[in-house]
């Protein structure tokens, strides 16, 4: 099947779409990003994105492409013409094109946008999620301002490889007080030996998912007990469950971190019921 994907104002097919050498995206890491699930065709919490998108460009004093109403077109016309039924789509705005100089460039270079969608396997993702997966902890040593959304991830590239060249499916980050923040692409939780279900306040010190923040409401509104406080590494291996979330694998189970088994080594309840019902919690446009 084709593909196609939406560059700079025209849908091109996917062996054709190109940006500029010098897109500051490619010599700077200067843009940020988003990605949303697509389920049944519909876009999964896109208002929420849309909010962070806009948030991340206002951090780095960068320009809306275009409208929020016309970007939703541009989001859903990409994952139409790919027919993507369960999948991901993935937007990408930089500082435009112009000749290289770190200060920003002129007023008038416009910023670019690449929207790509693809499918995912949904038999291979649930297979995952009922196996539970395992991460290794990295050191965190990205820069202060990880909850813009930029496309600068280098040290989430090596935390990824790192986990990779281990056997494991994933790194979580690690700070210098010997908390985790977040994983490599995903948000940290673990549920305590009493039950707590507990992950980190989003400060300066991790990335606000928009997973993470459907399922504080639908912590609440099952009953569960919600703590946003920071949980060290020790605590992690001791807990009864682990998860990570995000767009990409909603709720995925954690059953092993460091070689140390969490809990049993299998999913647990908490983390199953939640991948279980997100979809009831999530909006779909
Ligand atoms: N990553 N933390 C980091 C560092 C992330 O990159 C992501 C998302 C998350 C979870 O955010 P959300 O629930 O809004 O997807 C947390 C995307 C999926 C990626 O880079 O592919």
């Amino acid at each position: 099947m084709s593909r196609y994907a939406y560059v700079n104002g025209r849908y091109l097919p996917f062996r054709d779409a190109k940006v500029h050498i010098e897109d500051r995206g490619y010599q700077f890491g200067d843009g940020v990003y988003e990605v949303c699930e697509v389920r049944g065709g519909r876009l999964i919490d896109e208002r929420r994105h849309m909010v962070r998108l806009q948030r991340s460009l206002d951090a780095l004093r960068i320009r809306a492409p275009m409208s929020p109403r016309s970007l939703s077109v541009v989001l859903h016309e990409v994952v139409r013409r790919n027919r993507i039924g369960y999948g991901n789509v993935y937007l990408q705005v930089t500082r435009g094109v112009a000749r290289r100089d770190h200060g920003f460039p002129a007023p008038q270079v416009k910023p670019s946008l690449v929207v790509t969608a693809r499918p995912l396997n949904r038999t291979r993702n649930e297979a995952l999620a009922a196996k539970g997966i395992a991460v290794i902890s990295v050191p965190d040593d990205r820069w202060g301002r990880v909850d813009i959304k930029t496309i600068g991830l280098l040290p989430n590239v090596l935390a990824r490889q790192a986990a990779i060249e281990q056997g494991a499916r994933d790194a979580w980050f690690v700070d210098k007080d010997g908390y985790v923040t977040e994983g490599a692409s995903t948000n940290a939780w673990i549920v305590t030996a009493a039950g707590a279900v507990v992950t980190r306040p989003a400060d300066h010190g991790i990335l606000r998912g928009i997973t993470r923040t459907v399922l504080f409401d639908m912590i609440k509104a099952q009953g569960l007990w919600l703590e946003e406080r920071p949980f060290t590494l020790a605590e992690a291996y001791a807990a009864r469950e682990a998860f990570m979330t995000a767009a990409t694998q909603i709720v995925l189970p954690v059953v092993r971190i460091d070689g140390h088994a969490i809990g049993d080594g299998k999913p647990g309840p908490v983390a199953t019921t939640l991948r279980r019902d997100f979809h009831l919690y999530a909006e779909q446009s």
